[in-house]
């Protein structure tokens, strides 16, 4: 947490709930925030969920969980149970749950496993595993991977790709298990991982294929674009895969990426297209010497 006067981020909050700011600034303001941390921080960003972009809305409860604050708790159980929202929303409010990883949480959890949006459904019994597993492992720290994420799994032991592959697809594992593999597969790295994980895009879960994307965007490797694009081009895949195949190849941010994603600005499903116009933010910083993503304070302060 970052030492930053009360007003310097309320001025920041003002940016992220501003509705008539571009994305990309509140998206940069949201992320300063999370990087602040603190009780403020909180507050400015729990003011967002009435807002009309479900992108914005799964991003804001996204970085509640990693922010790994049990103040949020309240705002993100408000969240899961409102059925107003969207699915991908209430999705990331459950997974943000589970990162905070308090073991009062079950009951609400157990609650929504079985909730009839799938992903959902999914991500509450994936949240719950995690529940268990902290529980009784202590060693939290192992799910902080080296790309500074909570993830809602820890990585399994296993080093074997053959094998990690074969647990990746088996449909009949907890997804919690699958998820293990999955970001074993993501610490390891090599071609032969990478083509593990983009199999991973065949699987029957939505969940599970964003997380794949989403994995694909930590590892910012060129070999994944492939399959990245073929995700985000197909219009029939789940708008949640898609969002996250775009904000990936938006960190990976090559010439091509950067080429097909101004190609989905305009796409029918405001996730897509406002994820591509935040993906062109990030590949416009990962191209330029700017020190950091997420730089709104110095914005407002100027
Ligand atoms: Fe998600
Ligand atoms: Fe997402």
């Amino acid at each position: 947490m970052v030492n930053i006067s009360e007003s310097a981020i309320e001025n920041i909050g003002k940016v992220l709930n501003n509705a008539s700011r571009p994305m990309k600034e509140r998206f940069r303001a949201l992320f300063t925030l999370k990087n602040i941390g603190g009780e403020a921080a909180i507050k400015c960003i729990s003011q967002c969920f009435g807002d009309e972009s479900v992108l914005l809305k799964h991003e804001l409860a996204y970085c509640l969980g990693q922010m790994q604050d049990k103040r949020a708790i309240p705002i993100l159980r408000n969240v899961l149970e409102d059925k107003n929202q969207d699915p991908i929303v209430r999705h990331e409010a459950g997974e943000a749950l589970g990162a905070i990883g308090d073991p009062n949480l079950r009951e609400l959890l157990e609650k929504y496993q079985h909730d009839p949006a799938i992903e959902v459904a999914e991500t509450c019994q994936i949240a719950l595993q995690r529940l268990a597993w902290v529980a009784e492992d202590k060693s939290e720290s192992l799910s902080q991977s080296r790309y500074a994420s909570v993830d809602p799994a820890p990585p399994s032991s296993e080093g074997d790709i053959a094998k990690l592959s074969s647990t990746l697809m088996d449909e009949n594992r907890p997804l919690f298990e699958r998820y293990q593999a999955m970001f074993t597969l993501r610490n390891i790295g090599t071609t032969e991982s990478i083509n593990a994980l983009g199999e991973g895009f065949k699987a029957s879960s939505a969940l599970f294929r964003h997380e794949v994307a989403f994995v694909f965007g930590q590892m910012q490797d060129e070999r994944s674009v492939p399959f990245l694009i073929k995700t985000l081009e197909d219009t029939s895949e789940h708008e949640m895969v898609r969002h996250e195949a775009a904000e990936a190849m938006g960190s990976i941010a090559t010439d091509e990426c950067t080429e097909i994603l101004k190609r989905y600005l305009n796409d029918p499903r405001p996730v897509v297209r406002e994820s591509c116009e935040v993906a062109l933010d990030m590949s416009e910083y990962e191209n330029s010497p700017e020190f950091q993503y997420a730089n709104t304070l110095c914005a407002v302060e100027a």
